[in-house]
């Protein structure tokens, strides 16, 4: 059964919405918070280790009322037990939505085409366990006979993204491995990181859901040649692994059969990080580590599931963003980790988010007449406060941010920690209070500046307030609480596809500038430069005669 079809901004709860935003737009959050007392606790969740304050949002319980009705008049609830039951939801590739069933218990029965995939999923798991332990162990060794000392991740996209976000967030837990990846199709990217490598202890991991992805292959290629002027062909199959769906590919490329780690059409790329696209991951910090991830995730899918609207973490932030995108016209939302572990955190939901949802055709096939995917960005606090957060507090846009912090630190040194975090609570009060113009005057008064003086620096010195933020203060910075924030947003990504009536799990947007570059690619190696506009042609020209 396919998803139901319906316009968002022709339904009941969109009109309530509409004039219900009219009444409070203007409303202050300062104000909102006078009016109601309970206000904190009431827009407060809390679940498991995960404490998310959504009460310093432009909103009252009627908005999420209201929101939640939407949610119900857009099949909601149904479309969210197709999701997790592998109905065919990606209908423009016919395929299901299956990366729940990566973390799911091994009990579980997830059909696709009739057939349990939950023990295949187990058998490769077994699988990136046995090799994750012979290569940490040092038990598997190099053409050598040396133990491994560097893994390269080559993929792009999806197939990078995840799991170098991941690397990078759980650090700490890493072990004796150093991790690399290696994305761009700019030889400057392969050719750097080839410089650190010894052939003799570096295992090549190339993930490619497709294995015909240029940037990989070409990537691929570069690295084989370099490896070939050490060893052997035959060495090959002890220095490269490869991660795809296809496996007619890999074995032209000359990978071993036990070195091919299978994934399967119904995991979409930008969340394919908990199957064997995650290999470098379980690499990096052991496969107990990466087990612990999934179960995190999983923890999140039942949440998700299973609870009232009204209680669920991922509904209310997605139904945020609608609220923001499709009434304030905000276009973008900022996520500020306050962690540098999680300093590729917002270029991994840059993908996750924008690729799913940058759609402007509806499931019925129409050109959709409301906004649709939000723009995202972000880098950690407090670097980001001496970067942009100048514009999120006094500039003309609108920007919801999610701040997201722990309550424990890794390293134990609490000074650090205590500053940190008093820096994470103070942008968000600030962001919400602001400064009036009699506050801006007494402080400038008691500094005892002389009128003029005043008068030229007050309207500068004023924080207009009222900017949204929500609060997800998490205990501990764990592969268990990574997950469940990881799947967080990945539940978040389909609430919105389904509000917003489009289909969030294809890219065809990603298509027509590939099939472009293949065709210049030609007219930059022939002599003769195919038809182009004038533009193009003169930029073609230039680059092939300078
Ligand atoms: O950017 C388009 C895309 O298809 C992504 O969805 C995907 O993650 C990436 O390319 C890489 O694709 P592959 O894993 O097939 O090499």
């Amino acid at each position: 059964m396919s998803l139901t079809t319906a316009n968002p901004n022709k339904t009941a709860a969109w009109s309530k919405l509409q004039a219900h935003f009219n009444q409070i737009k203007e409303t202050h959050l300062k104000e909102l918070f006078a009016q109601d007392k309970e206000r904190a606790d009431k827009l407060t969740l809390r679940w498991n280790d995960f404490y998310a304050d959504f009460s310093k949002n432009r909103i009252t319980t009627e908005t999420l009322e209201l929101l939640f009705e939407l949610a119900r008049e857009m099949d909601l609830e149904n479309a969210i037990e197709k999701y997790f039951t592998g109905d065919i939801i990606n209908q423009t590739e016919k395929r299901a939505v299956l990366h729940t069933a990566l973390r799911a218990a091994e009990n579980d029965e997830i059909l696709v085409n009739g057939r349990n995939v939950v023990p295949e999923v187990y058998r490769v798991k077994e699988h990136i366990k046995k090799f994750s332990d012979s290569v940490i162990s040092g038990e598997l060794k190099g053409y050598t006979g040396k133990a491994f000392t560097d893994i390269v991740n080559i993929g792009i996209g999806g197939s990078d993204l995840g799991p170098a976000m991941v690397t990078e967030a759980l650090a700490y837990y890493g072990n004796h491995l150093k991790t690399h990846f290696v994305s761009n199709v700019d030889g400057d990217h392969v050719h750097e990181c080839l410089k650190k490598l010894d052939p003799e202890t570096t295992l090549f991991v190339i993930v490619s859901k497709t294995f015909t992805t240029q940037e990989t292959l070409s990537n691929a290629t570069t690295v084989k040649k370099w490896f070939l002027k050490h060893g052997t062909p035959a060495d090959i199959a002890k220095h490269f692994v490869a991660v795809s769906t296809n496996l007619e590919k890999i074995a032209e490329f000359g990978i071993a059969d036990e070195n091919v780690f299978p994934m399967w059409d119904w995991v979409g790329g930008r969340f394919s990080l908990w199957s064997a696209v995650g290999l470098s991951i379980s690499l990096a910090i052991g496969y107990e580590n990466f087990d612990q991830m999934l179960k995190g995730a999983h923890a999140m899918d039942k949440h998700f599931r299973t609870t009232e609207f009204d209680k669920n973490i991922p509904v209310v932030s997605a139904l945020l963003t609608v609220w923001y995108n499709n009434f304030f016209g905000a276009e973008s939302e900022a996520i500020i980790p306050y962690t540098q572990y999680l300093h590729r955190f917002a270029a991994y939901l840059q993908q996750g988010i924008m690729e799913s949802n940058g759609k402007s055709v509806d499931r019925g096939g129409s050109r959709v007449g409301y906004e649709t995917g939000t723009i995202i960005w972000g880098e950690p606090g407090t670097n980001s406060q001496h970067a942009f957060f100048q514009l999120i507090h006094q500039g003309t846009k609108l920007i919801p941010a999610d701040f997201i912090g722990y309550v424990r630190p890794l390293h134990g040194d609490k000074e650090h920690h205590d500053k940190l975090m008093a820096n994470f609570f103070a942008q968000t009060e600030a962001l919400m209070n602001g400064k009036t113009s009699e506050q801006v005057l007494s402080e400038l008064k008691e500094q005892q500046l002389p009128q003029e003086q005043i008068d030229l620096l007050l309207p500068f010195k004023v924080f207009e307030g009222n900017k949204p933020t929500t609060t997800l203060l998490i205990n501990k910075l764990t592969p268990h609480s990574l997950g469940a924030l990881i799947a967080m947003y990945e539940h978040k990504i389909f609430v919105q596809g389904i509000v917003w009536n489009i289909f969030s799990y294809d890219q065809w947007g990603v298509e027509l500038g590939k099939q472009l570059a293949n065709k210049i690619l030609k007219d930059i190696q022939a002599d003769d430069i195919a038809k182009h506009d004038e533009s193009t042609l003169n930029l073609l020209r230039y680059f092939k005669n300078y």
